[in-house]
């Protein structure tokens, strides 16, 4: 795999950021085991995997927090080891612990890290407002940080790293523990940063999150990817397709011949009958996309549809497909 020679590609090439083979090895720990993947500018880059996959230390590599045991890693154009200065010009980090001061309020936080960061002192002020009104904490401008609940220290924690409005942004589990408001304000404010062309490092263990935020995501365990790519590619390829749960009452010969013939489409991958609760069990790719076709199967035969229960696809399918356990275990 190539890696960009020249810093000045950066501002034409297309690539944000690429990994070649990267390792971290605390002593007989893998933590990150020879992983590779091209960020587009612009685009979010979800990193998913289950508690210890090596998620953190990635982000810490390339935040230029930690030094890799071997292997590349380019942000901006600049080597993460060698032009550390350079690649934190360019590169904001939400860490997966809060990182603000306790004992200051919304608002000077901002400021001290805006200071920090040297942010022009007017843009500053302007900047640090809006970033409160975006995630919502206008009412807790001066209140101080540690009187916050948990799911507004999280979004804290989110706008004191934008507060220089970097274009690589690196944000570890951003959404971790947090209450589904506070989730969505977060996932909103992360799609406006995509509609600012910002690119975006997500470490996600929500497969929900993965899917909806995420262009393109890696899916990493025990420090190595094991898969990558859209998230519909990844679920088209690897997942088990939708589950439709049909409950029919009717002709029992009947459903058995109308399973047989749903059976026969090259897109269903199983179907089931269980008589204790009259139901009958579709696995089928896009299976949602097909719920007509099911239905004109049943009714073909004058059978009649009670109840319909859908699974949809996920990513925590293919996880489980590709693991043999669950992202949760
Ligand atoms: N400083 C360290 N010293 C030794 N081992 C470490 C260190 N940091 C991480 N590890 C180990 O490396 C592995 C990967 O940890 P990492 O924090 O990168 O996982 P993660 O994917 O971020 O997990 P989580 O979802 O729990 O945040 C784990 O086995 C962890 O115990
Ligand atoms: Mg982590």
């Amino acid at each position: 795999m190539s890696i960009i020679n020249k810093k000045s590609e950066y501002k034409s090439n297309n690539i944000a950021f690429e990994v070649n083979e990267l390792k971290k090895h605390f002593e007989d720990v893998k933590a990150v085991d020879g992983i590779s993947f091209k960020v587009k500018r612009g685009e979010c880059f979800g990193f998913l995997g289950p508690n210890g996959a090596g998620k953190t230390t990635t982000i810490n590599i390339l935040a230029c927090f930690m030094k890799p045991t071997d292997g590349i890693a380019k942000v901006a154009g600049y080597d993460v080891v060698k032009e550390t200065n350079e690649v934190k010009k360019h590169i904001s980090y939400c860490p997966q612990e809060n990182i603000f001061y306790e004992e200051l309020n919304v608002y000077e936080n901002l400021m001290f890290f805006g200071k920090m960061y040297e942010v022009d002192k007017n843009l500053l002020a302007q900047r640090a407002d809006d970033l409160i009104k975006k995630v919502g904490l206008e009412d807790k401008r001066k209140t101080r940080s540690e009187k916050l609940s948990g799911g507004m220290k999280r979004r804290l924690n989110l706008i004191i790293g934008l507060v220089h409005d970097p274009d690589i942004l690196f944000l570890d589990e951003p959404t971790a523990g947090l209450d589904p408001q506070s989730r969505r304000l977060i996932w909103d404010y992360i799609f406006e940063l995509k509609e600012r062309n910002r690119t975006i490092f997500l470490t996600t263990h929500y497969m929900d999150e993965a899917d909806i935020l995420s262009d393109r995501l890696a899916i990493i365990d025990h420090g190595k990817i094991i898969a990558q790519g859209t998230p519909e590619h990844l679920k088209e390829t690897i997942g088990m397709g939708d589950i439709l749960i049909f409950k029919i009452e009717g002709q029992k010969q009947k459903i058995f011949n109308t399973i047989e013939k749903i059976k026969s489409e090259d897109y269903v991958l199983d179907a089931s009958y269980t008589e204790e609760d009259l139901t009958t069990r579709i696995t089928a790719m896009d299976g949602i996309g097909k719920i007509g076709d099911f239905i004109e199967f049943f009714t073909m035969e004058n059978l009649k549809i009670v109840d319909v229960e859908v699974q949809r696809n996920s990513l925590e399918n293919v996880f489980l497909s590709l693991t043999g356990r669950s992202l949760r275990e």
